[in-house]
């Protein structure tokens, strides 16, 4: 595409889904050959949009692509990001380079292979809870409400050592913060609820440390490495990051087989844990839940496909159409568990890519397998088309599932 275009010829971001391909991402990203082209966001600029899955793995690896939301031409995701842009401490999310490192590894010990691998029996004792509940309750049942959100609350307040008691707070306020167009009042309010309740947990680890991730962060800053503020900021990112976002998959997820019965079938019926593995990547490419766009700024010029993305202008790489890139993955339309999906690019790519993905995915494994195998005969207890799906928020997903069986 020329970079003379027109006023009139850049369409506005984000797009719209197609109501009746609810699984599909926006029709309007898909098919450009370029893998990018320019679009217009809330406050009128243009920045870059990114849906090749070639460019996506490019632009996520390049250290001339910055995530400092402070830098002229970052394309935010909305007036309450902007308005805060200079009282947030720096993130995991925002910070590059060397800054980036340091928060990274601060994350690093709680996401261990062995720490995560050790969550499985914790992650499938509620996974099961939450089945028996179902089965003994009143029919239809919501999956969110008795699956999607409870797992992954329980698995972060127990990574994280927050009381589980304090879910229904930090479920709320977390919710009130991640709203697509937050109103800059709503999304301060709920951030900072969520902050001061962080900063407290924090002073109470560093005095009474336990085995969990706030308690690591405790550590870090009793050892004078950061602030409070920061821990907490880390500890806010992590609560947010991971419930949410683990519970909007397991909801559409279960609704995407729920919808591929013969692909159900497939995940019922093996016991192999690379088959499982791979089902859950496949579901994680068909679905895409992040569906906002990674927001990022080029920090020089970048020759990418043809184009020129100039120093200063902001780049957002989008997920879905990046995995619906038939290029990369055939008839991706398709939900096939059983194509090689190792390459979707749902958790990101290159040095942001999710910290969370090994839990993530150890959720997600359990949580899908065990409900298949536990209610063979679940079924959508509405017609499809009244599922209500999540257009508004950043993270896609359903709003509720009610089921039968
Ligand atoms: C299915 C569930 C999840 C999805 C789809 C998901 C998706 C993502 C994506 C796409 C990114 C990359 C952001 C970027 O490059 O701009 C990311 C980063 C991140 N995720 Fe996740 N995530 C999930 C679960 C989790 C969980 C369970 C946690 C923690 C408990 C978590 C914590 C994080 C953190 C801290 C980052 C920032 C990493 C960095 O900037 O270096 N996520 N996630």
């Amino acid at each position: 595409m020329p970079e003379t275009l027109t006023e009139v010829d850049i369409p506005d971001y984000p797009m719209e889904r197609d109501a009746r391909c609810p699984f599909a991402p926006p029709p309007q990203m898909l098919g450009n050959d370029s893998g990018l082209s320019r679009v217009r966001i809330w406050d009128g600029s243009t920045p870059w949009l990114i849906t090749g899955h070639e460019e996506a793995r490019a632009l996520f690896a390049d250290s001339r692509v910055s995530v400092d939301d402070r830098r002229a031409g970052f394309p935010h995701w909305n007036e309450h990001m902007l308005s805060t842009v200079d009282k947030r401490p720096r993130s995991v999310f925002t910070s590059d380079a060397e800054e980036h490192t340091r928060f990274r590894r601060m994350l690093s010990k709680p996401f261990t292979f062995r720490r995560v691998e050790g969550l499985r029996p914790a992650i499938q004792k509620i996974t099961d809870e939450c089945i028996d509940a179902i089965l003994a309750g009143p029919q239809p049942a919501d999956i969110v409400t008795t699956l999607a959100l409870p797992v992954p609350t329980v698995v972060i307040s127990e990574m994280l050592g927050v009381p589980y008691e304090d879910h229904e707070f930090f479920q709320h306020h977390a919710n009130v913060g991640l709203a697509r167009y937050s109103s800059a009042e709503d999304g301060q309010k709920g951030a900072m609820s969520l902050a001061q309740y962080l900063i407290n947990l924090v002073e109470a680890k560093q005095k009474n440390p336990a085995e969990d991730a706030v308690s690591d962060l405790a550590e870090r800053v009793n050892a004078g490495e950061i602030s409070v503020k920061e821990a907490a900021q880390l500890g806010t990112g992590l609560l947010i990051a991971g419930h949410e976002t683990t519970a909007n998959m397991i909801g559409i997820g279960v609704l995407a087989l729920l919808e591929n019965p013969e692909q159900a079938d497939l995940l019922r019926n093996t016991e192999d844990p690379k088959v499982i593995a791979n089902a859950v990547e496949e579901l994680m490419r068909y679905l895409s839940i992040i569906q906002n766009g990674q927001r990022r700024v080029a920090i020089d010029d970048i020759a990418i496909s043809g184009q020129t993305i100039r120093a200063g202008e902001g780049i957002i790489i989008d997920l879905a159409p990046s995995n619906w890139d038939d290029k990369a993955f055939p008839h991706p339309d398709k939900l096939d568990l059983s194509r090689d999906a190792g390459q979707q690019l749902g958790f990101g790519y290159g040095r942001h890519q999710c910290v969370g993905q090994q839990l993530a995915r150890a959720e997600l494994q359990i949580v899908f397998h065990t409900l298949l195998r536990r209610i063979p005969t679940l079924r959508l207890a509405i017609p499809f088309d009244e599922v209500p799906f999540k257009h508004d928020r950043l993270a896609y997903g359903v709003y509720e599932l009610p089921v039968t069986w």
